[in-house]
């Protein structure tokens, strides 16, 4: 092994216990909390230990250049951030196999004919504030840097209060068009979150689309009152449209073929002695055409609606988010293709920066075999052969694209 030469796992192994969350298992490493803040240290230091030039942009996303910053850059890597009790795979293999890739490249006596850069997207879970790719979001201009500011997460600490706790400025958020102009090609490595590459027993695919998708908050308010005292006839309970809402969500998403899913409900108060007074429920759903998610979206909010009027309740419903469907570009894809020989090419229904980005610059993505299919929870899993085959196929197609 040459000076600075780490295989993928092994970085993987440096971060292995940062973010362990004991209480959900796996990994909680949420933006700007200790463990996130430890894991952009760990990426700065490995970048350092490289002679790559780490910078910080507007939005705290991390930037770490192979010679200079300039146009045209070939730009690689992906998020540390993970969903509450995810897996460890989910994000760092992406940015472990960008330092790796260079590692590999060097060895190889390979020296980037264009500006070349590892990049660490902010937020991409959405796991702390709720909006899923926040950092690559606000870069392409795609989110409005006052809103997002405004985001608070479930204690109630706003992304600018939080940010400045961590030491960044909150006035430096916002779109950053220059930035934008000088990638010449994104690619993200990622670990496959479903069956696909396990079923067709092959380590590495290029991805080829992610489906539209976005998430919907659903405000269910009632009356909060006593679990002892109030008579059934009397009560005005909100965890039972929602409860509905739930149900709903699957029946609709069946009809439809489409992805529903209400991962996450928050009673208000939330004793177990007090009907609550408020319910938020967070909808997330999926499809490859956009039309067939807002569909799916108004049956469950029309299913909402007439739950409620049965409870005495009231619903209102925020979007949060949306994303278009991403085909990731076609002629960047065919070049991937050329130097994986054989990769094959699949769709995903997860959501990446590298779909954000998909909309101002080429992009593509490399996927490495989940022999688990599980991912967004700790049974996620990808094989150390895997892993190091994934890094390789990334050295390749970057030596490709930065010649
Ligand atoms: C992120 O991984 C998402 O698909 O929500
Ligand atoms: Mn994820
Ligand atoms: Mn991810
Ligand atoms: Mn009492």
């Amino acid at each position: 092994m040459i000076a600075g030469q780490e295989p993928t796992s092994a970085l993987l192994a440096e971060i292995a216990s940062t973010g362990t969350d004991p209480h959900r298992g796996g990994y909680s490493r949420h933006l700007f909390t200790d463990a996130e803040l430890s894991l952009r240290e760990w990426f700065a230091e490995a970048a350092a230990r490289r002679g790559l030039t780490v910078e910080v942009d507007g939005n705290t996303n991390l930037w770490a250049w192979w010679g200079e910053p300039g146009a045209s850059a070939v730009i690689t890597g992906s998020h540390l951030d993970s969903v509450p009790g995810g897996g460890a795979f989910d994000g760092p293999l992406g940015v472990a196999s960008a330092l790796a890739a260079v590692d590999l490249l060097r060895a190889d006596n390979f020296q980037p004919g264009k500006p070349f850069a590892l990049a660490v997207f902010a937020e991409e879970e959405g796991g702390r504030f709720g909006r899923a790719c926040l950092g690559s979001a606000l870069t392409a201009g795609a989110v409005d840097p006052a809103d997002a500011l405004r985001r608070t997460d479930p204690d109630g600490v706003s992304v600018a209060d939080a940010a400045r706790r961590a030491g960044f400025d909150p006035a430096a958020f916002g779109p950053d068009p220059d930035r934008v102009a000088r990638i010449g090609q994104f690619v993200e490595l990622h670990v496959e979150q479903g069956r696909g590459l396990a079923d067709l027993d092959t380590p590495v695919a290029v991805a080829s689309s992610i489906l539209a998708h976005g998430r919907w908050r659903f405000r269910f308010t009632g009356q909060g009152n006593h679990a002892g005292t109030t008579r059934l006839e009397d009560r005005r309970d909100p965890m039972l449209p929602a409860a509905a809402t739930v149900l709903a969500a699957r029946r609709t998403a069946a009809k439809h073929q489409a992805r529903a899913t209400v991962g996450r409900l928050q009673p208000v108060p939330g004793g177990t002695n007090v009907i609550a007074s408020t319910v938020d429920m967070w909808l997330d759903a999926r499809d490859d055409r956009e039309t067939v998610v807002m569909n799916v979206v108004d049956d469950i909010t029309a299913a909402a609606e007439a739950a409620c009027r049965e409870e005495g309740c009231q619903v209102v419903v925020t979007k949060e988010s949306f994303l278009a469907e991403v085909a990731f570009d076609a002629a960047l894809r065919d070049r991937l293709l050329e130097t994986l020989d054989g990769a094959p090419v699949l769709p995903t229904g997860a959501g990446h920066d590298a779909g954000v980005l998909a909309s101002s610059v080429p992009t593509a993505m490399v996927f490495v075999r989940n022999p688990t299919g599980i991912s967004h929870a700790p049974e996620e899993h990808a094989e150390t052969a895997d892993i190091e085959a994934g890094s390789r196929a990334l050295a390749a197609v970057l030596r490709e694209l930065a010649r």
